[in-house]
């Protein structure tokens, strides 16, 4: 018989996991608390941009094998398995993860369970929750039901959801038993024929594992970001530094473009987490690490502000910039903790009088900062603009013709904020080209 599934929190990691989970051939229950979203997931639509999803979303709603609900009860009563996939923010006081929702979920799924189950984190967490939370269940479970937790972390990256989820490039399945490994190799059978590792551990391990991969790639990001300032006041080229290093097997290239740095939703706020974990746990050193890693992240985008004003001999005032890019990484409609528009701000504040251009983000970058300007279309920021700044990485703004691009602007100045630029057809279309990390320290 067909595993029955449900989905807990059908944000950006559940509704993916719901869809995909369909796609696999298992029957599956969403659920949210938010009935806009259950109402809209139901109708087959997405609330945010993703690429593919809409499609499956789409078809298997349709099908009737993917549903949506608000009510934990008919999913207790319908799965043989539940996901728990809600949002784990940042606390509004403090940097520890707010843990309200997994938590809250456990305690309002336990008490309607009427056949033992196992429940699945998803949820990135501070590692020992999956512990706690099997106390949680425990205690309101019904008697004579049992329910064991597992862990089994999601490392898909936003606007390549779909193909992380089907095709992941590891599997972690924290456990404490043989049966619940078992549930997780069904769930996962089409990924683990095609080969794809497998990891069985403990539940402390399993948390970890997310939230030190997060950990690594920050510190990665922040590592060739330190590497950018020293490439300042050296005279440097961080851009050819990261092709050095990148050339090292043990290494590697990705994850090594220096610029204005992270955002979104998960790797700020799981360093700041795992900072806050560290310290409760006894380790501060292990904070200061990542305190300085958040540190190096959040002054690359005062040093792009900066880098903008010399460019325009030290004063942003009246000046009219071009600022390219509002999501916080290409292909993608999520501004959340967004460098581009941290930037965009901060010029603004300096004076300038900012249009900022966005493929696919403007409608939610209005939304958190309803102060700037935004435009429809690429010309429409770079007319007349005294300064063009590429702050997002899309495809079609790193392939802007410098030429073509001439034209529109009152000054041809450059700050490529993500070194994604080719600067010697920018140079040779008459542009003044600037970047961090490349021996252009204002
Ligand atoms: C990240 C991780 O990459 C995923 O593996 C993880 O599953 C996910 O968080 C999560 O916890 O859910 P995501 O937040 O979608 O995924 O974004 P990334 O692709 O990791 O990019 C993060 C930020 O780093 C972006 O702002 C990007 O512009 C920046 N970045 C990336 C750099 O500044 N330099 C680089 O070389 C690479």
């Amino acid at each position: 018989m067909t595993l029955r599934i449900s989905v807990i929190g059908t944000g950006y990691l559940g509704a993916t996991h719901a869809a995909c989970l369909a796609e696999l051939g298992f029957d599956v229950l969403g659920v949210d608390r938010s009935a806009a979203k259950v109402d809209a997931l139901s109708r087959g639509l997405v609330p945010f941009h993703e690429p593919g999803l809409d499609e499956l979303v789409a078809g298997h709603t349709a099908s009737g094998r993917l549903r949506f609900t608000t009510d934990l009860a008919e999913a207790a009563a319908f799965a043989d398995v539940h996901f728990i996939c809600v949002g784990t923010p940042q606390q509004s006081q403090g940097t520890a993860a707010d843990l309200t929702a997994v938590f809250d979920v456990a305690a309002g799924l336990a008490p309607h369970l009427r056949h033992s189950t196992v429940v699945i984190g998803k949820s990135t967490v501070p590692v020992g929750t999956a512990a706690e939370l099997a106390a949680t269940l425990r205690a309101r479970l019904p008697l004579g039901v049992e329910a064991e937790v597992a862990w089994n972390p999601e490392f898909l990256r936003e606007g390549h959801a779909v193909q992380d989820t089907l095709r992941p490039d590891r599997l972690v399945f924290g456990v404490t038993s043989p049966g619940a490994e078992l549930v997780l190799r069904e769930i996962y059978a089409a990924a683990i024929e095609r080969g794809t590792p497998v990891h069985v551990t403990d539940l402390a391990t399993a948390e970890l594992a997310k939230v030190a991969a997060n950990a690594f790639l920050a510190t990665k990001i922040s590592f060739i970001n330190a590497m950018a300032e020293i490439s300042d006041r050296a005279g440097a080229d961080v851009v050819a530094l990261a092709d050095v290093l990148g050339d090292d097997a043990r290494i590697g290239r990705r994850f090594l473009d220096a610029g204005i740095g992270f955002g979104g939703g998960c790797l700020p706020k799981d360093i700041r987490a795992l900072a806050a974990r560290a310290a409760e746990l006894g380790a501060p050193s292990i904070r200061a690490l990542l305190e300085d890693v958040d540190d190096i992240n959040l002054r690359a985008r005062d040093r792009a502000a900066d880098l903008a004003a010399a460019m325009c001999g030290g004063d942003l005032d009246g000046r009219r910039v071009a600022l390219l890019g509002a999501a916080f990484k290409p292909l993608s409609d999520d501004v959340r903790d967004s460098p581009a528009l941290h930037v965009a701000a901060a010029l603004r504040r300096r004076g300038a009088d900012v249009r900022v251009f966005d493929p696919a983000a403007a409608n939610n970058a209005r939304a958190v900062a309803p102060e700037l300007t935004y435009v429809a279309h690429v010309d429409a920021a770079l007319h007349d603009a005294d300064l063009v700044v590429l702050a997002t990485d899309w495809p079609e703004l790193v392939a802007l013709d410098p030429g073509r691009a001439g034209a529109l602007v009152r000054s041809r100045r450059i700050l490529d904020g993500r070194n994604k630029l080719d600067e010697e057809a920018w140079t040779a279309a008459g542009w003044a080209f600037r970047a961090l990390g490349r021996a252009a320290a204002p």
